[in-house]
């Protein structure tokens, strides 16, 4: 599996596609974070994201926290910034829930950041959006059980949001997109 950008399984019509490589690299309207509450950066996705997309996504974030978010982002919300210089005008930035850490309620706060994050870009028209597998990294979430919650959530938002026409998920290893391949629940 060589082709960063070749989709290995389709769902949905085709609305959502699985792709194997680095979310950073994928030109879409907005790809999405998984950060963590402080929104100044850190390692994983948060970190290729500001070292390919360069200092004004950094300024951005600290920009929220000086003004909306001024205690950081609380899990499953999402904030946008610039893209910077990456291929993508925009980041949504959301905190995926750490697994063991939100006495049970790790499935609600997994599906709020999908759902929140396709509301965001529905409400500003983007159409085409990529996702990480938000948490299944440093925070732990077993991966089986985030692509049930993740493709669930992200099959009700694209029921709301018409608008929306392609929602990639970027996994970094094909062994990590197998796994969610054999664990969604987009019913095909
Ligand atoms: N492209 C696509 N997927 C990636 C990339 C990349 N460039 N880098 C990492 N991943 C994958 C990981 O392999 C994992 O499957 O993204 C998934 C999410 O992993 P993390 O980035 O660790 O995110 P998360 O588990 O949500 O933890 C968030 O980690 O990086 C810090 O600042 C971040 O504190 C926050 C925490």
């Amino acid at each position: 599996m060589s082709d960063p950008f070749h989709s290995y399984h389709d769902y949905l019509d085709s609305r959502v596609r699985l792709f194997v490589g680095d979310l950073t690299e994928h030109a879409v309207d907005a790809i999405v974070n998984a950060a963590n509450s402080t929104l100044l950066g850190g390692g994983g996705v948060d970190g290729a994201i500001h070292r390919c997309g360069g200092p004004a996504i950094l300024e951005a974030c600290r920009h929220l926290r000086h003004t909306r978010w001024p205690d950081g982002l609380p899990t499953g919300q999402v904030a946008v910034t610039t893209g910077g210089r990456l291929a993508a005008p925009l980041v949504i930035h959301t905190v995926g829930p750490i697994w063991g850490q939100h006495h049970g309620s790790e499935a609600s706060l997994l599906a709020d950041c999908y759902r929140n994050a396709i509301a965001l870009a529905a409400d500003r028209c983007l159409s085409r959006i990529a996702f990480p597998a938000i948490s299944t990294g440093v925070y732990g979430y077993p991966a089986p059980e985030a692509a049930a919650v993740a493709s669930k959530a992200i099959a009700d938002a694209l029921a709301r949001h018409a608008v929306i026409k392609e929602v990639r998920l970027v996994f970094h290893t094909p062994e990590q997109m197998a796994i969610f391949a054999a664990h969604q629940q987009f019913g095909s």
